[in-house]
């Protein structure tokens, strides 16, 4: 009912506008008054995760992206190689687990049968397993060693927003608590993050505050057959999961590549009027990938690309090149994918409506698959 949508269109457009609580209320209780991590959730004893030598995150869709940036923060923080798989493909390979291997399982809803099942096989395996869910008592969290909840509240939308977000912020907890247990992170570097995630609600919020250009540039594509998505370090997870939300709410064939692929094959898919998304990197620390995919945009846009590129404010390098321009705050490079996601969400929520499909449900799929 419109009651139960607060007074939004959809379920999606709802769930949207709540990330700044969602962020926020994952970060509640885990963060103490003088703005401290603690994490006593995490009850896998600390000697365990002390001699973890492997990560492996295991997901489907959206939370396999959540993973893959994970991955980032977890090998940067902690220095443990992190493997990111799909839970799908992970058990049918043979992994190699054992003792000192964390598997970390990524889930919204908690039923997902696919990361279930990989799950069950790591923990044969004699591998140790925390959950990162957003379901009270589901069954991943209730058959893993240990749960990171996520307080996103409950998502109705079939494509995953909002729980993606609290994802992130949970997986960068627990990199955090993990360098802090094994000594790579201390106190001074572990608080600066904790008090920039705290201010990350707030800069999502103005993100959505400037989104009707970007609605208004959905609507203008809605003929489009395809569109393509580059990013680069963590915004090549950012440009996955870009693609997917077109893919599953407009319908269209949508890729998201690495930019740094780009001449190795997807640039001869570039041309005349073909909309490009590109996640630009942040011009300070990383500013060599930054030139890098400049150069990128003004490669595609020589072929002829129409350029809709995702810059932090302040970035004017990008902007002789990009056609449409979206500008997100600046953040540390990390922490990018929290303020890049947003415009990619409301882009496909508004193609999905001025293309006539039904936003909450798309056609062919399901909130939680619970068969393999
Ligand atoms: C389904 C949903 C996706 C979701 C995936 C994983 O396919 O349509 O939106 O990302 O399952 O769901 P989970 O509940 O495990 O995060």
């Amino acid at each position: 009912s419109a009651a139960e949508k607060g007074g939004y269109d959809h379920f999606m457009l709802k769930e949207i506008a709540e990330q700044p609580k969602a962020v926020a209320d994952t970060l509640l209780g885990r963060i103490d008054a003088s703005g401290r991590l603690t994490l006593d959730e995490v009850r896998i004893p600390d000697t365990v995760l002390r001699e973890a030598d492997k990560i492996v995150v295991v997901a489907c869709g959206t939370a396999f992206h959540a993973g893959l940036i994970a991955k980032y923060a977890i090998e940067h923080w902690t220095r443990i190689p992190c493997e990111v798989e799909l839970a799908s493909e992970f058990r049918y390979r043979d992994p190699i687990l054992g003792p000192r291997t964390l598997v970390i399982a990524i889930s919204q809803s908690g039923e997902t049968m696919d990361t279930l099942m990989a799950l069950r096989h790591a923990r044969e395996q004699g591998a140790k397993v925390l959950a990162v869910c957003n379901t009270n008592g589901s069954t991943i969290p209730r058959e893993s060693d240990a749960v990171l909840y996520t307080h996103a509240g409950p998502e109705v939308a079939v494509a995953s927003t909002k729980a993606f977000l609290t994802q992130l912020v949970a997986c960068y907890l627990l990199a955090l608590h993990l360098g802090q247990v094994r000594g790579t992170q201390w106190g001074d570097e572990v608080l600066a993050v904790v008090r920039e995630l705290a201010r990350i609600g707030e800069e999502v919020e103005r993100v959505l505050e400037t989104m009707e250009p970007v609605r208004a540039l959905a609507r203008s594509l809605a003929h489009k057959d395809t569109v393509l998505f580059l990013g680069r370090h963590v915004g090549h997870p950012v440009a996955l999961e870009g693609a997917l939300k077109l893919k599953e709410l407009a319908y269209m064939h949508a890729e998201g590549f690495a930019a740094g692929e780009l001449k190795h094959g997807p640039i001869a898919l570039i041309e005349e009027d073909l909309p490009v998304v590109v996640v630009v990197p942040s011009p300070e620390g990383r500013s060599v990938l930054h030139d890098k995919i400049v150069s990128n945009i003004q490669e595609i846009r020589a072929r002829g690309a129409r350029t809709i590129v995702i810059a932090e404010e302040g970035d004017e390098a990008v902007v002789p090149y990009a056609d449409h321009l979206v500008r997100i705050p600046a953040t540390p490079t990390l922490l990018q994918p929290l303020v890049a996601t947003v415009p990619l969400q409301v882009f496909a929520c508004e193609l999905a409506t001025a293309r006539g499909n039904e936003v909450d449900q798309p056609r062919n799929l399901a909130k939680s698959v619970t068969v393999e």
